[in-house]
């Protein structure tokens, strides 16, 4: 038996990077998964939503189905945040819409002291030191506002955190 021969080309770091946000496109944004979480969340048709992490704004895109508020996300990697708008122009062709997204740290988030209503933080959190980003979270948000966090654990199965929906009170 012969060894299975290797594909004679190669994917360019771009190309693995464009390969990595089409399957999480697909994933969070044709599946169900992530509209059972923002079901969870209760988001109002005017709530102002922020995603910590947001990457390309793939989870956004999914959220500017249930709110016409500010629909927003903050990340550190500018590669990804580059490609937010053609995720956006290849959901929702020719149209102005949210999300918007900017570059930041979750350590410092560049908001205004009860700016949102919701805010979601997907995959980010155990690679952080959740204490100060959770503080954070809990800054930019409204009296009574909610947050959705989800983690992977360090084994690389993904586990929902038990009160992940629960009431992230603002002082
Ligand atoms: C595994 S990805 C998850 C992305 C997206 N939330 C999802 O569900 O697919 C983790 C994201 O956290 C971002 N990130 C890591 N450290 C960060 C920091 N200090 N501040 C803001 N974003 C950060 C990364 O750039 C990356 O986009």
């Amino acid at each position: 038996m012969g060894r299975s021969k290797q594909p004679a080309w190669k994917l360019t770091s771009l190309g693995r990077t464009l390969t990595y946000h089409l399957h999480e496109y697909d994933v969070q944004v044709r599946t169900d998964q992530i509209y059972q979480a923002l079901d969870s969340l209760e988001i109002c048709s005017d709530d102002a939503v922020l995603d910590v992490g947001c990457s390309d704004g793939q989870t956004l895109l999914a959220t500017a189905r249930y709110s016409s508020g500010l629909i927003m996300g903050v990340d550190a990697d500018l590669e990804a945040l580059r490609l937010a708008p053609v995720f956006k122009a290849m959901h929702s062709p020719g149209k102005k819409l949210p999300p918007w997204v900017a570059q930041g740290s979750a350590y410092r988030l560049p908001f205004s002291n009860y700016q949102f209503d919701r805010v979601i933080c997907q995959v980010t959190l155990q690679y952080l030191y959740a204490k100060r980003v959770l503080a954070e979270m809990h800054l930019v948000m409204q009296y009574g506002g909610r947050a959705y966090l989800r983690v992977t654990s360090l084994m690389g199965g993904l586990r929902r955190i038990p009160n992940t929906t629960s009431h992230l009170r603002a002082k």
